[in-house]
């Protein structure tokens, strides 16, 4: 079978699906592999390190025509998505609740699509997971970058011109970045405190070094490993008890995210003004809403003395190390779907019900045919 890897075509997203040494590893499996020109050189990826795995370079053009399985990152954009031939494989992370008109078209061509988005949160799909592997980085390097936005360092510091008290972190939601925020920003020197509406992650925030600040949330659980909307007497709550936290706060690190849905709003403007000044708020989720009122996408904004970041790092700012574990994930899955080099179509395996989600021209949902 032929794979197409196609170039990232979203702004600011450095990172490729697959990396020469997974390319290398596929061709051993006994796919033919195919790259788009300089798919990888913004993750510090040559044509000619695929080359000399023994991938082909070619065009966008020549891979729609050629390939019997294209992957991507991001979703398909329109000009792709018209591309697409009746009976091609896509893989890429899809969000397809959030973009039902792409499965619309996707079924319309003919095509089948698998959205590594939709990974079930299971232990044998965890090496799998795209989503944990980018937001572990995401994690990690949203601490970094808040050490280069801040005015103060983290850690305590006594010196002969006087002692520097460590610097106060504040993480909202626990989930795999956040769990990385906290361990990182407690390896560096803070004071780290952090809040979940799934109070199953006080153990591990707490395990970690973090103060876990406790709201009681009302029986208002989880769903398959995710959080669900929270209610606005959650919200109120919340506010009660975090407020103290967040104004005494030099940087706070949001992850909280809701599966298909707006990210929540936890930081208002009104809290904004109650901040330190110079404070950082860096809000990595951003992509779908944010998690501060006054966070905008890719931008940093100043406001009321505060400095708040939208950003989902991992695309644009660890791309090599993204792209590695990506790729890696996009390997396990493509193992996992095939014997043979083909695929296996084994509808009953919960990994592959819950993420075919355009199975030959027919949008599936929650494992069903719809
Ligand atoms: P996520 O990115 O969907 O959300 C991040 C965090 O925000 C979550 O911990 C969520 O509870 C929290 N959140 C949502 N709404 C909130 C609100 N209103 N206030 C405060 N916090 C809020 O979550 P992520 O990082 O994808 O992880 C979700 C769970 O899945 C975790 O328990 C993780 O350990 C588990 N997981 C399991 C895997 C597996 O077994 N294969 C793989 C990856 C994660």
């Amino acid at each position: 079978m032929i794979i197409g890897v196609l170039k990232e075509t979203q702004k600011g997203d450095n990172r490729v699906a697959i990396t020469p040494k997974i390319a290398k590893q596929l061709i051993e499996k006994g796919f033919d592999v195919r790259v788009e020109e300089d798919a990888g050189a913004n993750s510090s990826y040559k044509n000619s390190d695929y080359s000399k795995a023994g991938a082909s370079i070619r065009t966008k053009e020549d891979l729609f025509k050629n390939s019997d399985i294209l992957i991507k990152i991001n979703p398909f954009d329109n000009k792709e998505l018209e591309k697409l031939k009746k009976g091609q494989i896509v893989i890429a992370q899809l969000f397809h609740k959030s973009h039902p008109n792409d499965m619309k078209i996707i079924a319309e061509r003919g095509a089948t699509a698998y959205s590594m988005d939709a990974m079930p949160r299971i232990s044998r799909a965890q090496d799998m997971d795209v989503l944990s592997s980018q937001n572990n980085l995401a994690g990690y390097k949203a601490v970094i970058k808040g050490a280069y936005e801040m005015t103060k360092i983290f850690p305590l510091m006594m010196t002969a011109a006087g002692t520097i008290s460590p610097a106060r972190v504040l993480v909202y939601g626990v989930g795999v970045a956040g769990l990385q925020a906290i361990a990182t920003a407690k390896r560096l020197g803070a004071i780290v405190e952090a809040t979940d509406i799934r109070t199953e992650t006080k153990e591990q925030a707490e395990s970690l070094g973090a103060k876990f600040i406790l709201v009681d949330n009302n029986g208002e659980e989880s769903e398959g490993g995710y959080a669900k909307v929270a209610s606005e007497d959650y919200a109120r709550r919340q506010k009660e008890a975090v407020d103290k936290s967040l104004f005494k706060a030099d940087l706070v690190i949001t992850t909280a995210m809701v599966p298909g849905r707006r990210s929540p709003l936890l930081i208002t403007e009104e809290q904004v003004k109650q901040m330190q000044n110079g404070a950082v708020i860096i809000d990595l989720a951003a992509a779908q809403g944010g998690n501060c009122e006054l966070s905008v996408m890719n931008k940093t904004v100043v406001k009321h003395g505060v400095k708040i970041i939208g950003t989902t790092i991992a695309p644009e700012s660890v791309s090599t190390n993204a792209s590695d574990l990506y790729a890696k994930n996009t390997f396990n899955y493509l193992v996992h779907l095939t014997e043979g080099n083909q695929f296996k179509w084994d509808l009953e395996d919960q990994i592959t019900d819950e993420t075919l989600i355009v199975y030959n021209g027919t949008i599936r949902q929650n494992g069903k045919t719809s």
